[in-house]
């Protein structure tokens, strides 16, 4: 008998009311901006208003899943981020009074830097295995924030991702066979006491490839495909010209000499959202599979290799086939428009803007800045309020 299929049945993206243009970025910090289009392959970077936050854009990525699907059979919310609001409550309670979540279904927020959303999808796959019944929602949503005036400044950036995981998915069958690399560094951190990540740039990118070879051979022990058999490499993106260093690294590891055309190919359609969105941790490399999916290539069959990063470090590297008329499932269209109707921040707006929500303490009243259907509008004796705003 063969194994069921069991992947992502429903794929939805929010961002941010702001964004950043990094050309405003390059002038104030005296930068040639090419540094920042070019060298890091970013051009605008996602800002969260005073009143957004990890939880208002978990919210709107997952309102359209739960609007289409319902939430029969929902037993499950896996919520990863390295953005969390609270040391002990999960992010995803917050999202029961917002979306309606059934009471009959667990809520658990998951941690490792980048890699969490993968965990998530992972552990999603596996209860849905067990269970064919039970869907599980997973979601992924993160603010990157580093010093201001830092080299990551540039690579900042926010969004969310829902993802509907299923037995016979409409967009993506997992494969079982997945590589694992994990080991204990100090490339990129933030203790208990900061709103800031701290980060050691260049041993960052060196433990990311070493990473991503040691997951790769640890998928081709376990079975996996070939290299020359993906349509499309999915990779972490803390910028997009990471996703290039990595897959020449293992294409050259592996007996390859890329040119510039044949990296173009596997990874190109795959960053178009994340050279606008900036960093986003977790949420990071399925917004690179929603890009894919978004672009026009038909990809009905093909296989999809992933390679999920998360600093401290663990990585995955793992597989997917994409299901005969995934196209009819894509929020193509709102994908679009979630970018495009980002406001511009000013500089000073950018710099002035706290991370008042998630390091407040005490009390604290939000007034409206965001247009979401989401917001934080106050905390009160260190209990945070959302709201759903009626538009
Ligand atoms: P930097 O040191 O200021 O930049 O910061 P640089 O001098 O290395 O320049 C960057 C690139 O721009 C280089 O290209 C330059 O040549 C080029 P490369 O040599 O690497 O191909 N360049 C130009 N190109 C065109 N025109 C110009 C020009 N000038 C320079 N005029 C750094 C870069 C990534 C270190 C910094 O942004 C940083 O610290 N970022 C944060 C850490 C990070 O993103 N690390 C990535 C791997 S770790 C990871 O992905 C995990 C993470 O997401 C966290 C998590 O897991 O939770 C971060």
């Amino acid at each position: 008998m063969n194994p069921i299929a069991v992947g992502i049945h429903d794929l939805s993206l929010a961002a941010t009311h702001y964004f950043l243009d990094l050309a405003v970025l390059a002038e104030r910090s005296g930068v040639d901006v090419d540094k920042y289009y070019l060298g890091l392959g970013q051009e605008l970077m996602s800002v969260p208003a005073a009143d957004e936050d990890i939880v208002t854009m978990a919210a709107a990525a997952a309102q359209p899943i739960l609007e289409r699907h319902g939430t029969e059979g929902l037993r499950t919310v896996l919520f990863a981020t390295e953005s969390g609001v609270d040391q002990s409550k999960a992010a995803g309670l917050f999202l029961h009074p917002l979306l309606g979540l059934p009471h009959d279904c667990r809520v658990v927020e998951l941690k490792q830097a980048c890699y969490g959303g993968t965990a998530a999808l992972q552990f999603a796959a596996a209860l849905v295995a067990r269970d064919p019944q039970q869907r599980v929602l997973v979601i992924a949503s993160d603010i990157a924030k580093y010093q201001p005036d830092s080299p990551g400044e540039p690579t900042q950036g926010a969004a969310a991702v829902a993802m509907l995981v299923t037995a016979d998915p409409a967009i993506l069958a997992l494969d079982a066979v997945s590589g694992i690399y994990s080991e204990d560094i100090m490339d990129f951190w933030r203790p208990n006491h900061r709103t800031t990540a701290l980060v050691d740039g260049k041993l960052s990118i060196e433990a990311y490839l070493r990473a991503s070879l040691g997951a790769w051979e640890d998928y081709r022990r376990r079975g996996g495909l070939a290299l020359t058999e993906f349509a499309a490499f999915c990779y972490h993106q803390p910028f997009t010209k990471m996703a290039y260093k990595a897959h020449r690294n293992l294409l050259q590891a592996n007996g390859f000499n890329p040119s510039s055309a044949d990296l173009d190919a596997a990874l190109l359609a795959t960053t178009t959202y994340n050279r606008l969105l900036g960093n986003s941790y977790t949420a990071s490399v399925y917004v690179a599979l929603a890009a894919l999916l978004d672009s026009t290539t038909d990809l009905t069959a093909r296989p999809i290799a992933f390679l999920s990063y998360g600093s401290g470090n663990v990585a995955e590297f793992f597989s997917g086939r994409v299901v005969s008329g995934y196209r009819d499932q894509l929020r193509t269209v709102a994908n679009a428009e979630m970018l495009a109707h980002r406001k511009p921040i000013t500089f000073d707006r950018y710099r002035e803007l706290p991370d008042a929500l998630r390091a407040a303490v005490g009390n604290l009243v939000s007034p409206r800045e965001s247009e979401g259907a989401f917001r934080i509008a106050a905390i009160r004796d260190d209990k945070r309020i959302y709201e759903v705003v009626l538009h």
